[in-house]
């Protein structure tokens, strides 16, 4: 999982700045490595790479002085070869006469290594990037035009990726889609190809979205779309994008994690309105309503909300929606589907390539695919029968904290929506309480962050709606303070973990209300042994008497309730990982969109 840019300028010209800010704006997708590599118009090829950050590579290598006519740049979160110099991308071919980059995985990296070898071709690392940029110097060496060499190599190449490829004969980039993300645009001097599209609109909102099995040969006037197949020309006329530029600020917050964490209120109303007006709700409903078997299916921070919603599904409508996480799904209930049944597909990036193969292996089922996504035009969004959008606008930071609460916010509402009996919940009033909640809560913030501080490890335990959370909280955790925090149902604690408790050991609760009289038993267990419960619950007397700390959420229905207990959980993580010297927003080793199995 990677981030690819590429740039066709009419004339030569200083394109290093450029290459940066896009590097910029592709980093959250992978910062193992950065580089960056132009062509001039005598056909001298400067390739600027190395292990590191962006700001940090162009520091060392100056690469924001680069020159030339046509450019890319790589951001490399690393899957095959380790993080290092000859591993970052872009590559240059043998004679150094082409040069590309990647994105996605060549599974078959390896035979094609020892394959270019035998054949006599100059392999300087062992990264999947170089073997793309081979697999064409080979079809070019054996007499091939450059376009028809890019269409013969992909047939060498198995896996989902996409690459971008230029060589110094000519004034072309030629770009390939064949399972990951990429998109073109159009400037008034130049063309741009980007494994992200959102990544293209500060410099044109006029884009061309690729599909799979589509190259792409950039001009600096124009772009040209072929078949990979037979090279057969594609006619798709660009569209305009709006661009969202709040969304690239941090908006006087010192990174965008918490920029986004204080834009939930706005983000659920925003959500709220949509559900309330959109004419899709009505039939995505139905879907739910009338599903013989319905899963809710995602990965990471996206999972977690389809364990609140199939909770409140359960719950609140009696239906009896399971939650699966994609890859597991893929191999287990994915073989039971048939036509009457409903997979909900949850992703913020609708590119996560786990979620995307579950799908793909799902269709022939004749299930019903429904789709719950942020990124308008995304992969998922192509591959649903029908969708709902998170309305969040974009979500920079690595962590997703908005998006989380959207994705849990819609299955709660859609849920309250069939509800059989009860009194149907008060949303109206609910982007208030997320502001109350992440105003009053600070203090306990600062509590869980000073116990958590000095350890290594830690437990959030949940139980029944609040399980979600306590797996959501756990993760920020991990993701953003590298502490192991593992989350898990409070009823099973006993069953093996508790033997890690000893004096002093933190232990994070979070309750709904109604579970108390359960969940105090749960914080004896570990309060008896000398270690520390903290609970995250709205004022409960039986909690109270029974914990050392207890976070206050204001009172409300219990998923209310479960849904404001992440906010002082993403608070803290975010406030530890800036004490720990960590960004938050780049966690080692993490991509925000994982295009790779
Ligand atoms: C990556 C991200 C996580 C995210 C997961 C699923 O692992 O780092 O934050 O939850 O992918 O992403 P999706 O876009 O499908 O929700």
């Amino acid at each position: 999982m990677c981030g690819i840019f590429g740039v066709v300028a009419r004339d030569e010209r200083l394109l290093g700045e450029l290459l940066v800010e896009a590097g910029r704006r592709l980093a959250y997708r992978g910062y193992d490595s950065v580089g960056c590599a132009t062509v001039a118009d005598d056909g001298t090829v400067d390739l600027r790479k190395d292990v590191g950050r962006v700001d940090d590579v162009n520091e060392r290598l100056r690469l924001a002085e680069l020159r030339g006519r046509r450019g890319m740049v790589q951001l490399r979160w690393a899957t095959f070869g380790a993080p290092s110099h000859e591993n970052a991308q872009p590559h240059l071919d043998s004679d150094g006469d082409l040069v590309g980059a990647h994105n996605g995985n060549i599974v078959n990296n390896v035979q094609l290594r020892e394959a270019f070898l035998a054949e006599g071709m100059t392999v300087r690392g062992t990264n999947d990037g170089e073997s793309c940029v081979h697999a064409v110097e080979r079809y070019v060496d054996r007499g091939h035009p450059m376009e028809e060499a890019v269409r013969l190599a992909t047939r060498d190449l198995e896996g989902d990726y996409a690459f971008v490829i230029g060589s110094i004969d000519d004034d072309t980039l030629y770009a390939v889609k064949q399972g990951s993300g990429l998109a073109a645009g159009l400037g008034d001097d130049a063309t741009y190809i980007s494994s992200d599209l959102p990544s293209l609109l500060p410099l044109t909102q006029r884009v061309v979205r690729l599909e799979d099995g589509e190259m792409v040969i950039l001009r600096w006037d124009r772009v040209e779309i072929r078949r990979i197949e037979d090279g057969v020309p594609v006619e798709r006329a660009p569209e305009t994008v709006e661009w969202d530029v709040e969304a690239a600020q941090k908006g006087g917050h010192a990174h965008f994690m918490l920029k986004e964490i204080h834009e939930q209120p706005r983000r659920a109303r925003d959500l709220l309105h949509y559900l309330e007006a959109s004419t899709e709700v009505a039939g995505f409903l139905e879907e739910i309503r009338t599903a013989r078997r319905l899963y809710l299916v995602g990965c990471g921070t996206s999972y977690h909300a389809c364990l609140l919603g199939a909770a409140s599904l359960n719950r609140l409508a009696g239906i009896p929606a399971v939650a699966a996480l994609a890859p597991q799904f893929r191999e287990t209930l994915a073989h039971t589907l048939s036509p009457r049944d409903v997979v909900v597909w949850v992703s913020q990036s609708g590119e996560t390539k786990d979620v995307l193969s579950a799908l793909k292996g799902a269709r022939g089922t004749g299930a019903r695919m429904l789709g719950v996504l942020n990124v308008i035009g995304s992969s998922l969004m192509h591959a649903c029968d029908r969708y709902l959008p998170l309305v969040c606008g974009y979500e920079t930071s690595v962590p997703a904290t908005k998006t989380f609460l959207n994705q849990a916010l819609l299955f709660m509402w859609l849920a309250d929506r069939l509800r059989h009996g009860g009194t149907p919940i008060r949303w109206e009033g609910f982007p208030e309480l997320i502001e109350e909640t992440l105003r009053t809560t600070s203090a306990g913030v600062d509590t869980i962050a000073d116990l958590l501080a000095p350890l290594a490890e830690s437990y959030t335990l949940g139980y029944g709606l609040t399980l979600g959370i306590a797996l959501e909280g756990a993760l920020k955790l991990k993701e953003v303070t590298y502490i192991h925090c593992e989350g898990m149902l409070s009823s099973e604690f006993k069953h093996g973990p508790l033997s890690a408790v000893h004096e002093g050991y933190p232990v994070l609760f979070v309750c709904a209300p109604g579970d108390a009289p359960m969940v105090v038993s749960h914080v004896s267990e570990v309060t008896c042994r000398g270690g520390v419960a903290v609970a995250v619950a709205a004022p409960d007397a039986l909690l109270a008497a029974n914990v050392h700390h207890l976070i206050q959420l204001p009172q409300a229905e219990p998923e209310v309730t479960a849904l404001l207990a992440v906010l002082p959980l993403q608070l803290a993580s975010y406030q530890l990982s800036v004490r720990l010297g960590i960004d938050p927003d780049f966690p080692r080793n993490l991509s925000k969109t994982l295009t790779v199995d």
